[in-house]
């Protein structure tokens, strides 16, 4: 015990380290207040809230509040307030709800997740594609057709793309001319008769049309423009040619399919769909 405290100090408690003593002082008067305040606000939370784990859940709290009763009020919240412009939009036509701008905002941002579950794993988050394997929906390049029933039907019935492979159809050298042409065509150039008599020849334009600017009823893409629907380099090119699309015996063939989603989704579904893919900036009237 030290009695050496300085005058007026509190008496000292007995304990020492190092010179230091510990004092009786009591604890700060705003500190002893909130002590208390928050020793009575666990007791109301306790009695208002469901607090006290027990053997067969929580003590229930006089509220009756639970986080899960809190969540399904708000979904249902949100459902309540969703029905009628769900209702509306089961009666609206594609072509109606294009023409109403807040219908639209509704439709694009139910979509969200249909996209997201369904599309968004070929077609890409934001639709944007991937290179050489699926089309873009954001350009207004379409392989079988950019207006509202064009679009409905791709998603409803699928689509399959269907190029014979030439390689040893024809000889390897106007494989080589074909190549060097479509890529001619897509830089804006005109090409030569001769390019155009073997083109007709060899039967492209009898899927890719005389023009070459392709045939929405075969998905036969348009070979005129910058786009490529697979890659855009010469042995690309030379391979699209040589091994076609969609040919399951022939090594190299391009493999695309759009998948039917009739049996996946419901008419409503896909009809929202179309129309999102209408607007995302492509769609044709
Ligand atoms: C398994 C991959 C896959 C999924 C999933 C998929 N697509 Fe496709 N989609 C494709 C491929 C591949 C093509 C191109 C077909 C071709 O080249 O012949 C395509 C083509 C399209 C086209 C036609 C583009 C054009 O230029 O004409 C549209 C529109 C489309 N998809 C929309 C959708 C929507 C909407 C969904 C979701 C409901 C979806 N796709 C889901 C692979 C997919
Ligand atoms: C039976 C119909 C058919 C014939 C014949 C045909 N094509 Fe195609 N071609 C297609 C289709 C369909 C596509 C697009 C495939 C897809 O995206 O599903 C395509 C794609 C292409 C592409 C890729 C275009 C791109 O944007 O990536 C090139 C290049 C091409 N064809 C060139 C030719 C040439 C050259 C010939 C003649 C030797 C030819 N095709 C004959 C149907 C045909």
């Amino acid at each position: 015990m030290s009695n050496h405290n300085k005058p007026g100090q509190a008496p000292d408690t007995g304990h020492e380290w190092d010179g230091i003593k510990e004092l009786t002082n009591p604890p700060p008067k705003w500190w002893t207040i909130c002590f208390y305040l928050s020793l009575l606000w666990c007791l109301v939370y306790v009695v208002l809230y469901p607090a006290i784990p027990l053997v067969n859940g929580a003590s229930k709290g006089v509220l009756g509040w639970t986080s899960i009763g809190e969540l399904k009020a708000e979904v249902e919240k949100y459902d309540s307030q969703r029905a009628p412009y769900m209702a509306k939009l089961e009666k609206m036509s594609a072509q109606e709800i294009l023409a109403d701008q807040e219908m639209l905002n509704f439709a694009n941002s139910y979509t969200n997740a249909i996209f997201g579950d369904y599309c968004a794993a070929c077609h890409g988050r934001s639709a944007q594609g991937a290179e050489g394997r699926f089309p873009s929906l954001l350009d207004d390049d379409w392989l079988y057709g950019g207006t509202v029933e064009a679009i409905e039907e791709t998603i409803a019935y699928g689509r399959e793309g269907n190029m014979f492979a030439f390689k040893g159809e024809i000889p390897d050298a106007d494989i080589a001319k074909l190549a060097d042409f479509s890529i001619a065509l897509s830089q804006g150039n005109k090409g030569d008769a001769a390019s155009w008599a073997l083109y007709e020849e060899t039967g492209c334009g009898q899927c890719h049309g005389e023009d070459a600017k392709g045939n929405t009823d075969a998905g036969s893409a348009n070979l005129t423009d910058s786009v490529w629907r697979f890659g855009s380099s010469r042995d690309e090119v030379i391979r699209t040619i040589s091994s076609g699309v969609n040919q399951e015996d022939v090594e190299g063939s391009h493999n695309a399919i759009m998948p039917a989603f009739d049996e996946r989704l419901s008419e409503n579904d896909i009809k929202l769909l179309t129309v999102r893919v209408w607007s995302l900036g492509g769609g044709q009237k």
